[in-house]
């Protein structure tokens, strides 16, 4: 069982290069199945979910090759020979769903095995399978050797108006991609608008698609016949940026955040102003320092965007553990997004909380403790945890924070933590 072995090392101080976005390559990638052309994407970070993503292609028919060294990887699918995601590819990474729209869109079948739900919530797929229906997708679901498949398929795609009962980013996304090559034009109401919508909408563009809209709750998409390869760099990790964001003020230190984009972070700069760091925002950089200062609690409620992301709850819930006061979390976006408490509470935290709201009381002295991560971010919240705490913390199935974060022992060792890895 891999962990991670942290102790407080005091402030930490200096600069980290920010990744590619893992949220916003993984569309990316399956979008490059709507062409039999080359599509090269950058800036490409090398994760496990990205590897997941590799095989899953390649097992569809793709050539895909992925530098790890240049952050670049090539995919073209010429012919496709399987459609869709098996059951290993599929219970390995839940994401593993974006193939269908593509697959609809370019061959007008496709058989995903469904992973089960997961640690934070059920994660259902009903408004993606709504929206394909609405385009003349006819869906049947299966369940065979234990597992659940969804099975799909269409003569012609026919485009129309969907309304998304909640602004679903998968769901958007998969919507999106079997919109591009229907017949005649479709509108996504109430669509997700994060900024990896806006990254796979410039793509798609880019392979010759007429999308309109992204980034509002509003996306058109005129369908067209064919789309060609393309080459593309993936906008930086939002999510990535703001989990160093916390690094920095958790320890009372300061860090140069390099390639972040200070406009996808805007509700954590907010949050982190009203406790007391401060926040420069620079073109193509963000600067957090907290040295010296006394932050105060404050209160969060997770929203889709530009509301303050769900990803962020548990790297902030530790923020909050050693600021002045006492602070509340309120999680509107997964159901079950609270597994890190009991760990946090290990560690000396004083959190109270129901389904859906906790409160922190704040000002607490963490101290180290031997605990597990319960999801990436969950993850990166312990560790965040184990920076600011007396002694040592063991931080257990770390597996699920290489899913998400390159290189995350060496940037964090690079400003001055004291982490290690351990097989
Ligand atoms: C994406 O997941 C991200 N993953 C998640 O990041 C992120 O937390 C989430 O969006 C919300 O921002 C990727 O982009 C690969 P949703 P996704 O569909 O698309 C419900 C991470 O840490 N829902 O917006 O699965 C669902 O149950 C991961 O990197 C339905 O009810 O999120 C959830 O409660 C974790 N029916 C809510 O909507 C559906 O058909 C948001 O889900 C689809 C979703």
């Amino acid at each position: 069982m891999s962990k991670y072995i942290v102790r407080n090392n005091g402030p930490l101080k200096g600069q980290i290069n920010i990744s590619g976005s893992k949220n916003a390559v993984l569309p990316l990638m399956a979008a490059s199945l709507l062409t039999s052309e080359k599509c090269e994407i950058y800036d490409t970070p090398a994760l496990r979910d990205v590897d997941v993503m590799c095989s899953i292609l390649r097992r569809i028919g793709g050539n895909v090759q992925f530098d790890k060294e240049s952050n670049c990887v090539e995919i073209e699918t010429q012919e496709i020979i399987y459609n869709g995601a098996d059951t290993e590819l599929a219970s390995r990474m839940r994401a593993s769903i974006l193939v269908m729209g593509p697959l609809l869109a370019r061959t007008g079948r496709a058989t995903i095995a469904l992973p089960g739900g997961c640690a934070i919530g059920a994660r259902p797929i009903d408004l993606h399978l709504k929206g394909f229906e609405a385009m003349g997708v006819k869906i049947w679901e299966k369940h065979q050797d234990g597992f659940d498949y969804v099975e799909a398929e269409v003569d012609k795609l026919k485009g129309c108006d969907i309304y998304l009962d909640f602004p679903s980013v998968g769901a958007t996304e998969n919507l999106m991609t079997t919109a591009v090559l229907a017949e005649g034009i479709t509108t996504i109401q109430n669509a997700a608008e994060e900024p990896e919508i806006v990254d796979l909408a410039n793509f798609l563009n880019k392979m010759g698609a007429r999308v309109k809209g992204a980034g509002t709750d509003t996306i058109r998409i005129e369908g067209v016949k064919t789309l060609h390869g393309t080459r593309h760099n993936v906008i930086p990790d939002r999510i990535e940026t703001g989990t160093f964001m916390l690094a920095a003020a958790i320890t009372r230190g300061s860090i140069r955040l390099n390639n972040a984009v200070a406009s996808h972070v805007k509700p954590l700069t907010a949050k982190l102003r009203e406790c007391g760091a401060e926040v420069v925002e620079e073109d193509d950089a963000i600067i957090v320092n907290a040295e010296g200062k006394k932050l105060v609690s404050t209160n969060l409620k997770t929203l889709p965007y530009p509301g303050f992301p769900t990803d962020l709850q548990s790297p902030f819930m530790s923020l909050l553990i050693t600021t002045e006061g006492r602070g509340t979390v309120i999680e509107t976006v997964f159901e079950n997004r609270f597994m890190h408490i009991a760990e946090l509470q290990k560690m000396g935290a004083q959190i109270d909380y129901s389904d859906r709201k906790a409160v922190i009381t704040g000002n607490k002295n963490l101290r180290g403790a031997a605990v597990k991560a319960t999801d990436l971010r969950a993850g990166a919240a312990l560790v965040l945890a184990g920076l600011a705490a007396e002694g040592t913390t063991q931080v257990e199935q770390v597996y699920y924070i290489e899913r998400g974060y390159e290189n995350f022992v060496e940037k964090m060792s690079s400003v001055g933590a004291d982490i290690e890895y351990i097989e």
